[in-house]
C-alpha cells in the first residue's frame, strides 16, 4: 500500500483535528488503574491505539468502543500484569503499562518499547524514577520487570527532559503511598492532560505543565469520564501544509496556546496566522523566508514537528538551518528530499537547508510516522507525480490522513497496486 498524489494543488479549506494520539496513549493505561468504568471520549483512530488497546486486552482490561472515538474502559478484571505481543514491540506507549500496572499492583513486566526510529531511545529515566519509588527495575531478555511491593513517594530529578520518563512516574507515584516529587519534568501538553484524568480519578498530583510535579499517593482511583485534548501536532502538520503549498487552511478543533511555537515560525517565514478561540489559519505566501529552528521540549518548538518545516524550508528563498536537540537520528528523511530537487546538507544535529523555488515529485519512503507525513506534504507541494511508501508509519499517528487531506482539495490516493495507480492517474489526468 502507498500513498499517490500529484502535486500542485493549493490546500485551500476547514479541517479537524482528531484527538492527541500521545495524551490518549497515556489516558488509556491511567484509566486501567481504577476498579471502576473509566470512559474516555476523543481518542483519535489511529493504530497506535488499536495496538495499545489490544495488549489491554489481552491482559484483562475490558475495552468498548462504539464509535472508534469513545472507549469505555474497565480494570477490575486485569489477569496478568505482564504485557508482551508482537504488535506493543512496535509502539512507544506500551511502557506506560509499566508505571499503571506497577502503581496499581506493584508488578509489572512489559515488552522494551519500539517506536520510531529516530535515535536510541533509552528508558534509564523511568526505571530510576521507579526505583526512586522503592520498587526494582531490570531488564531481561527484551522484558522490563518492575517490582514495588513497599511502593513509596520518592524525589527524582530527570537528567533530561523526558516526555515518557514523566508521564510513567506520575502513573506510579498516583498509587504509591507518601509524596513523591519530580524536578525537570516534561511540560507537554498531554503530560498535563494526563494528569488532569488522574485528578478526576481521585489523584493528587499538582504543578504538571511546570517543571516540578508533586503527587501525593492515594489509597485508590476511582471511575469517571474524561475527553482527549486536540493533538498539538496533527494540527501543526495541516498547518504546514498550508504553508507549503500556498494554501488557505482553517484548522479547527485545537487549543491555539498548545499551537505558539509552530504559529511564530510559519509568521517568521511570512504566511499569515490568524487565531481564533479553537481554531487558527494558515495562509500561506510564496515566497517563504528562510528561518532557524531548534527543536526543545515545550515550550519549544517540538522534534515531532520537525521533518514538516524542513520541507516548507526546502521551499523558501534562502538559507535556513534546523537543530535538532531532541533526537539524534531525525533526518533520514532528507535523503527522500533530495530526490525531490531539495538541497540540504546534514552534518550531526544540524540540517542546513538552501530553498529551492520547485521541487519535482519522486518515488519517496517514509522512515518513520511524522517524516513519513512530512514527505506527502513535499509531494503535495511539489511539481507533478509522487508516491510514498511504508504508509503504516503514517497511519500510526494521523486519523483518515488521505481523506483529510482530500477535503482540502488534495490529488491523493492511497493505492495498493500499478493498476489502482494508473487508475487514478488518468483520472486526476
Ligand atoms: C515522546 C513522544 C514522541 C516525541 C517525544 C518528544 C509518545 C508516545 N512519544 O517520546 O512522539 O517525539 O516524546 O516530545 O508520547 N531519554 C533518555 N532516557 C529516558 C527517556 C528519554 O535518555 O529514560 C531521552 C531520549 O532519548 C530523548 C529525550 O530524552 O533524547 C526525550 O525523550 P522523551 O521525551 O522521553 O520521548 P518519548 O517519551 O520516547
Amino acid at each position: 500500500m502507498q500513498y499517490y498524489m500529484k502535486g500542485g494543488n493549493p490546500l485551500v479549506g476547514d479541517v479537524y483535528i482528531s484527538g492527541a494520539k500521545n495524551a490518549a496513549l497515556g489516558i488509556l493505561p491511567a484509566a486501567i488503574m481504577a476498579d471502576e468504568t473509566v470512559i474516555i471520549d476523543n481518542v483519535p483512530d489511529v493504530s497506535d491505539i488499536h495496538t495499545l488497546c489490544d495488549a489491554m486486552s489481552e491482559i484483562g482490561v475490558l475495552v468498548a468502543t462504539g464509535d472508534n472515538h469513545t472507549y469505555t474502559i474497565n480494570g477490575a478484571n486485569i489477569s496478568k500484569a505482564r504485557v508482551d505481543n508482537e504488535h506493543i514491540r512496535h509502539i512507544r506507549a506500551g511502557y506506560y503499562l509499566l508505571g499503571a500496572l506497577l502503581g496499581k499492583y506493584h508488578h509489572a513486566e512489559v515488552a522494551l518499547p519500539g517506536g520510531c526510529n529516530i535515535g536510541s531511545r533509552p528508558i534509564d529515566q523511568h526505571l530510576k524514577g521507579f526505583r526512586a519509588l522503592g520498587a526494582t527495575a531490570e531488564v531481561q531478555h527484551g522484558i522490563v520487570i518492575v517490582d514495588g511491593k513497599n511502593l513509596h513517594g520518592g524525589h527524582v530529578y530527570l537528567d533530561m527532559v523526558s516526555v515518557g520518563a514523566t508521564v510513567n512516574i506520575m502513573l506510579a507515584a498516583a498509587l504509591a503511598p507518601g509524596n513523591t516529587v519530580i524536578e525537570n519534568a516534561a511540560k507537554e501538553p498531554h503530560v498535563v492532560d494526563i494528569a488532569n484524568l488522574l485528578n478526576r480519578m481521585g489523584a493528587n498530583i499538582r504543578g504538571a505543565g511546570t517543571d516540578i510535579i508533586k503527587i501525593r499517593g492515594v489509597d485508590h482511583l476511582h471511575g469517571t469520564d474524561y475527553s482527549v485534548i486536540p493533538d498539538q501536532i496533527e494540527a501543526g502538520t495541516y498547518m504546514f501544509a498550508a504553508a507549503i503549498t500556498q494554501g488557505d487552511v482553517m484548522v479547527h478543533n485545537i487549543i491555539p496556546q498548545h499551537m505558539d511555537a509552530i504559529s511564530s515560525k510559519l509568521i517568521e517565514m511570512g504566511c499569515e496566522v490568524s487565531e481564533f478561540d479553537e481554531a487558527i489559519r494558515v495562509v500561506g505566501k510564496f515566497p517563504l523566508h528562510p528561518c532557524n529552528v531548534k527543536t526543545l521540549p515545550y515550550p519549544g518548538f517540538p522534534t515531532d514537528m520537525q521533518p514538516q518545516i524542513c520541507v516548507a524550508l526546502a521551499k523558501a528563498d534562502g538559507r535556513g538551518v534546523i537543530t535538532e536537540s531532541i533526537f539524534e537520528s531525525r533526518f533520514k528523511y532528507v535523503d527522500e528530499l533530495t530526490k525531490m530537487g531539495a538541497h540540504i546538507k546534514v552534518e550531526g544535529n544540524v540540517a542546513v537547508i538552501d530553498g529551492v523555488p520547485r521541487m519535482t515529485g519522486a518515488q519517496l519512503e517514509a522512515p518513520d510516522l511524522r517524516a513519513g507525513a512530512a514527505l506527502v506534504l513535499a509531494g503535495l507541494g511539489a511539481d507533478g507525480w509522487s508516491s510514498v511508501s511504508n504508509v503504516d508509519f503514517i497511519m500510526r499517528g494521523y486519523e483518515n490522513f488521505i481523506e483529510k487531506l482530500k477535503g482540502l482539495g488534495a490529488e491523493i490516493e492511497c493505492v495498493s497496486d500499478e493498476r489502482e495507480a494508473r487508475k487514478f492517474r488518468f483520472r486526476v489526468g
